[in-house]
C-alpha cells in the first residue's frame, strides 16, 4: 500500500471557477485520487482557496468592500462548483485562516534564520495619485520579453515569464490609470542562487516527470536562478514577521503553497487526530503529488521545493508535478476579463456535473492545449455516453426484463466467443489502470468506451432478439456477457463519472464500487432492480441556447485605437520652407566634454560647412567620414558648446541610438530632398 498526498493548485479566491481551471488542475487530480483510493492506497486529497494577493485587494477596493468579503463570497462559490462536479476533497481550506498565517510566518523565519533570505532596497513603481507602491498586479504594461500588452507586474500571461515590474514598458497604475513614478522601498528576497546546487541535484533525480514540466525547469535553470522578492507593500496578506517590516506582507506566492500544509493540519484536527498531518508531510515515503496548470510550474518545482528544504522539520519534497496545458473555448483562449469562459456554476444550472467531467476527461489538455466547444460537448454526450454506454445498459436491462424476468445468470459453459470477449475486456482494464496511474486520463476514458463498444458489438453479432425464440440459453449468454461488460465499465469509469456509475450499478442492485479489484470477481447472478435512461440526449436547441449565452455575455476586448502620436499638422508651404540636401562628410571629431556631440565638416557641391550633431553615442567619428547624408541646410546657424553649427544632419532615432539618413542609391552631394 502506498501513501499519497495529492494536491491541486489552490484556486484564487478573486473569482469563480471556470471549466479551464477544472480541466487543468482539478479533474485530473480528483480522478487520480479516486482511482488510488479504489486501489486501496492511503490517499488524502488536499486543497483550499488562495486568499491573499493583489487581485483580491484590488477587487475589494473597486467594489468598496473588505478583502474578507471578496474572499468569502468566492470561496463559497468555488466550493459549490466543486460540489456540483462531484469532487471529493479530504479537506478544502483557505489561506486567510489563522493556522495558515502562523505557519507561513514560521516558514519565513526558518529561511530567514538559516540565511536564505536577503534584504534589498529596490526601485518600485509608486503612484503619486494613489499615494502607494504598486505591487505586482497593481501595475500593468508591455512585457519586456515578448512585447505583449497587458503584462502584469509579476508575470506575463502571454510568454509565462516572471517579470520584475520596473522593467515593464509603458507602465500604468491599475487603480487610477496614471503613469507611476519609480521610488525606493525595502523588500526581502529568497536567495534562490544559494539553493541551486541542492536544487539541481534534487531536480535531476526527478527525470521521470512529464516532458513539458521538465523542459520548463531546465530552461529556468539555464537562465540562471536569481533572488526573488517575497514581500509586498500591500495591506492584505500574511504580515512579514520582522519588527522592521511594519506594514509589509508576504508575497502571495510565498504563502500559497504553504496552504497545502495548513490545509492538511486542518484536516488532521477535523479527524480528531491533530498530529496526523505529520504522517504525510514528514514521512519520506509519502508521495507528494501537485496537480496544476502549466503557469504554476516554476513555483512548484523551484521555489516551493527550496522553501521546503530549509525548514526545521524534514518535509517531504514533491514526488511528481503533473502539470497540464490549457483548455481553450470555441477555439479562443479562455479570458475572464472578456468573460469568454464557461463558469461551472452556470454550467450546473443546465447540465449534470458528470457530463462535464466526461467531456473534460476525454479531451484533457494533457500534452497539448485542448478545446472545448458546445457542439463537441453535445456530440460526445449524445454520440458516446448515450449511444454507446447508455445504449448498452438500456438494451441489456430491458431485454432481461422482457424475456427473463429481470434475471441474468451465468451459463454453465461459455462459448469461445463469449470467453474471448470477456477476456479482451479484462485485458483492457489493465491498460486502464496503467493509464490512471500515469495521469493519462484521456487514454483511460477512451479505453473504457472501447470496452462498452465491445459489448454493443457482441450484442449486435449474437442477435439475442432472434436466438431468444430458438435457443433461449444462447440469448442468456449474450445478456450475461454484456452484463459483465457493464459491470466492468461501471467500476473502471467510477473515478471519472462517480454519480453516473453509481446510478448504473444501482440498476443492477449494486452499491457504488469502492474497490478496483472487484473488476476481477465475475458476478454469477444479476437481478435487475430498475431501469432508467442514464444519459438523456441533449437536443440542439439546448446547445444553441448555450452558444448564444456565451456570445451575449462575452465582451469584446476594448482594443485602444492605434494612434500615432505626432506634432500638429503643417501646410505644404511650411514644408517647402525646408531646404534639405545631400551632403558629403569630409571630417568628424569628438567635442571635448560633450560625450554626445560630434563636430562635422561637410561639403555641398562647391561649399563647405561646419555642423554639430548629437550622434556621438552611435558612431565613432571615423565611421562617418566619406558618407553622403541628408542635412537641413537653411536652419539658422547657432553655437553649440562654443562651436558653430550651420545646419542639421538628419538621423532616425530608436532606443537612444541614431542612424543617419543615407540615400539608397549613389547620389552626389548637393541633390535636393523633398
Ligand atoms: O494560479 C493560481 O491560481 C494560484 N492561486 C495557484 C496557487 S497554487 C499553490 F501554490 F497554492
Ligand atoms: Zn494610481
Amino acid at each position: 500500500m502506498d501513501k499519497y498526498l495529492v494536491t491541486s493548485a489552490l484556486p484564487y479566491a478573486n473569482g469563480k471557477l471556470h471549466i479551464g481551471h477544472v480541466a487543468g488542475a482539478y479533474l485530473p487530480a480528483d480522478i487520480f485520487v479516486r482511482f488510488k483510493k479504489m486501489m486501496g492506497d492511503d490517499v488524502i486529497y488536499i486543497c483550499g482557496t488562495d486568499e491573499h494577493g493583489a487581485p483580491i485587494s484590488i477587487k475589494a477596493e473597486s467594489e468598496g468592500v473588505t478583502p474578507r468579503e471578496v474572499v468569502d463570497r468566492n470561496h463559497d462559490s468555488i466550493v459549490r462548483s466543486f460540489d456540483g462536479l462531484n469532487f471529493e476533497f479530504d479537506n478544502f481550506s483557505g489561506t486567510a485562516r489563522p493556522e495558515h498565517v502562523k505557519l507561513s510566518q514560521e516558514f519565513f523565519l526558518n529561511l530567514y534564520n538559516r540565511g536564505f533570505i536577503t534584504k534589498h532596497t529596490q526601485q518600485q513603481h509608486y503612484c503619486e495619485h494613489d499615494k502607494r507602491f504598486l505591487a505586482d498586479r497593481y501595475v500593468e504594461g508591455i512585457c519586456p520579453y515578448c512585447g505583449a500588452e497587458g503584462a502584469r507586474g509579476d508575470q506575463c500571461d502571454a510568454c509565462g515569464k516572471l517579470i520584475d515590474a520596473v522593467n515593464l514598458i509603458a507602465p500604468v497604475c491599475k487603480i487610477c490609470g496614471s503613469t507611476p513614478v519609480i521610488k525606493e522601498t525595502t523588500h526581502w528576497y529568497i536567495d534562490l542562487p544559494k539553493f541551486e546546487p541542492e536544487l539541481r541535484e534534487w531536480l535531476h533525480s526527478r527525470r521521470n516527470w512529464k516532458d513539458n514540466v521538465f523542459r520548463f525547469i531546465l530552461s529556468w535553470l539555464d537562465e540562471g536562478l536569481i533572488e526573488r522578492s517575497i514581500t509586498r507593500d500591500i495591506n492584505w496578506g500574511v504580515p512579514v514577521p520582522l519588527p522592521e517590516a511594519e506594514g509589509k506582507v508576504l508575497y502571495v506566492w510565498f504563502d500559497a503553497p504553504i496552504g497545502y500544509i495548513s490545509s492538511t493540519i486542518e484536516w488532521a484536527k477535523n479527524t480528531g487526530q491533530p498530529e496526523r498531518w505529520k504522517d504525510y508531510w514528514l514521512d519520506p515515503e509519502t508521495k507528494l503529488i501537485h496537480f496544476l496548470g502549466k503557469d504554476n510550474i516554476p513555483f512548484h518545482t523551484i521555489i516551493w521545493p527550496s522553501m521546503l528544504m530549509e525548514q526545521d522539520r524534514n518535509y517531504v519534497l514533491p514526488h511528481d508535478v503533473p502539470a497540464n496545458e490549457y483548455l481553450n473555448l470555441e477555439g479562443q483562449k479562455i479570458s475572464t476579463s472578456r468573460n469568454w469562459a464557461i463558469w461551472v456554476e452556470d454550467f450546473l444550472k443546465y447540465f449534470e456535473g458528470d457530463l462535464l467531467r466526461y467531456v473534460l476527461a476525454v479531451n484533457a489538455p494533457e500534452s497539448k492545449d485542448a478545446d472545448f466547444s458546445w457542439k463537441d460537448f453535445q456530440s460526445r454526450v449524445n454520440g458516446e455516453l448515450a449511444n454507446i454506454l447508455g445504449n448498452l445498459a438500456n438494451r441489456v436491462i430491458k431485454f432481461a426484463q422482457k424475456s427473463f424476468d429481470g434475471k441474468i445468470t451465468r451459463p454453465e459453459n461459455l462459448s469461445e466467443k463469449a470467453n474471448a470477449t470477456i477476456e479482451e475486456a479484462m485485458k483492457m482494464t489493465g491498460w486502464i489502470a496503467d493509464s490512471y496511474d500515469t495521469y493519462k486520463v484521456r487514454k483511460a476514458v477512451r479505453t473504457i468506451m472501447d470496452i462498452a463498444r465491445l459489448g454493443n458489438k457482441f450484442f449486435d453479432e449474437t442477435e439475442p432478439w432472434k436466438s431468444v425464440k430458438t435457443d433461449p440459453a444462447l440469448a442468456m449468454e449474450t445478456l450475461y456477457v454484456c452484463a459483465e461488460i457493464l459491470r466492468i465499465v461501471s467500476i473502471a469509469m467510477t473515478p471519472v463519472l462517480p454519480v453516473k456509475m453509481a446510478q448504473l450499478r444501482a440498476m443492477f442492485g449494486f452499491a457504488p464500487c469502492k474497490d478496483w479489484r472487484e473488476i476481477e470477481q465475475p458476478e454469477i447472478f444479476y437481478v435487475i432492480d430498475h431501469v432508467e435512461t442514464l444519459f438523456p440526449k441533449i437536443e440542439d436547441d439546448r446547445i444553441e441556447e448555450q452558444v448564444q449565452l456565451l456570445l451575449a455575455n462575452s465582451k469584446e476586448e476594448e482594443e485602444p485605437e492605434p494612434t500615432l502620436e505626432h506634432k500638429d499638422e503643417i501646410e505644404f508651404d511650411d514644408f517647402m520652407k525646408l531646404e534639405i540636401r545631400l551632403v558629403k562628410i569630409l571630417s568628424a571629431e569628438k567635442i571635448k566634454k560633450a560625450n554626445k556631440l560630434l563636430k562635422l565638416r561637410v561639403k555641398i557641391q562647391g561649399e563647405e560647412r561646419d555642423l554639430v550633431a548629437g550622434i556621438a553615442k552611435s558612431y565613432p567619428p571615423e565611421e562617418l567620414v566619406g558618407k553622403t547624408v541628408a542635412m537641413l541646410l537653411n536652419l539658422k546657424p547657432r553655437k553649440i558648446m562654443g562651436h558653430l553649427s550651420q545646419g542639421m544632419v538628419l538621423a532616425a532615432e530608436h532606443d537612444g541610438k541614431h542612424s543617419v539618413m543615407v540615400p539608397d542609391k549613389d547620389f552626389p552631394d548637393g541633390c535636393g530632398i523633398a
